[in-house]
């Protein structure tokens, strides 16, 4: 996943915060919205530990892990993630994937792998650059730093909701806990730990439903970058 350097004007907008915070579902209306790029950099990781899986790669190997991240495309298609070229959309969004993209991601080996290829993401007429790190390492001069957050039984709640309404079978309370082992990895490993960006806005969306989210950010987005044309494109987040 080796790519050369972002460009130095292109904009940038990152979104961080812990997982079921809405962050992906507002980084797609916001890109939308403003006609730009997405990276959901997540999927990335997500990825990486679906082909540690399946190539048999120990997920505590950091070694073997960035080398598989050095050989591995992950290219988005539209809504479609493709790993070495197979669709892997489903694959990615098990209820396994996301603590297994967390393990994967605490090495140091990993993350300086994925570097430049998601700096590269980053071409005209812009970039809203979804994950952890968006804003404190990968794009530390974002020209906006959003940091989502939501209490982890709220985040817990939708999940469930989530699930449920697919007529997947879920248990709150094992959901709240899987929800604060995620959290505890991302905010307490050494490298690029989730944080709030220096200069970060941050929302707290537990008691607001995600279209006032989305209306916070653009307000925020128009403070920070009075020159964008914000429109009114398709700014559904649903
Ligand atoms: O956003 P997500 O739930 O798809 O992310 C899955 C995991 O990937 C997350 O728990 C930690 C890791 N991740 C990361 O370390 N850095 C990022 N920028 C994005 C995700």
């Amino acid at each position: 996943m080796s790519a050369p350097q972002q460009p130095a004007d292109v904009p940038v907008i990152a979104i961080d915060g812990p997982s079921g915070t809405g962050k992906g579902t507002i980084a797609g209306a916001l890109a939308r919205r403003l006609g730009w790029h997405l990276l959901d950099s997540g999927a990335l990781y997500r990825c990486l530990g679906l082909a540690a899986e399946r190539s048999g790669i120990d997920l505590d190997d950091g070694d073997a892990l960035g080398a598989l991240a050095a050989r591995t495309t992950v290219r988005f298609d539209g809504e479609r993630v493709l790993l070495d070229g197979e669709d892997v959309g489903d694959e990615i969004r098990t209820a396994e994937a996301g603590p297994r993209a967390s393990r994967v991601a605490v090495h140091p080996q990993v993350r300086d792998a994925l570097l430049s290829w998601q700096r590269a993401a980053a071409r005209p007429p812009g970039l809203i650059a979804d994950g952890r790190d968006m804003g404190s390492t990968v794009f530390p001069d974002a020209a906006l730093k959003i940091y989502l957050d939501a209490s982890p039984e709220e985040r817990a709640k939708r999940r469930y909701k989530q699930l449920i309404d697919k007529g997947i079978d879920a248990n709150l309370h094992d959901l709240v806990k899987t929800l604060r082992e995620r959290d505890a990895l991302d905010r307490g490993r050494r490298h690029s730990p989730l944080t709030v960006a220096e200069g970060a806005f941050v929302i707290d969306s537990t008691a607001l439903p995600i279209d006032q989210v989305l209306e916070c950010v653009i307000d925020a987005v128009r403070r920070a970058l009075p020159a964008i044309d914000v429109g009114t494109r398709d700014v559904s987040p649903h």
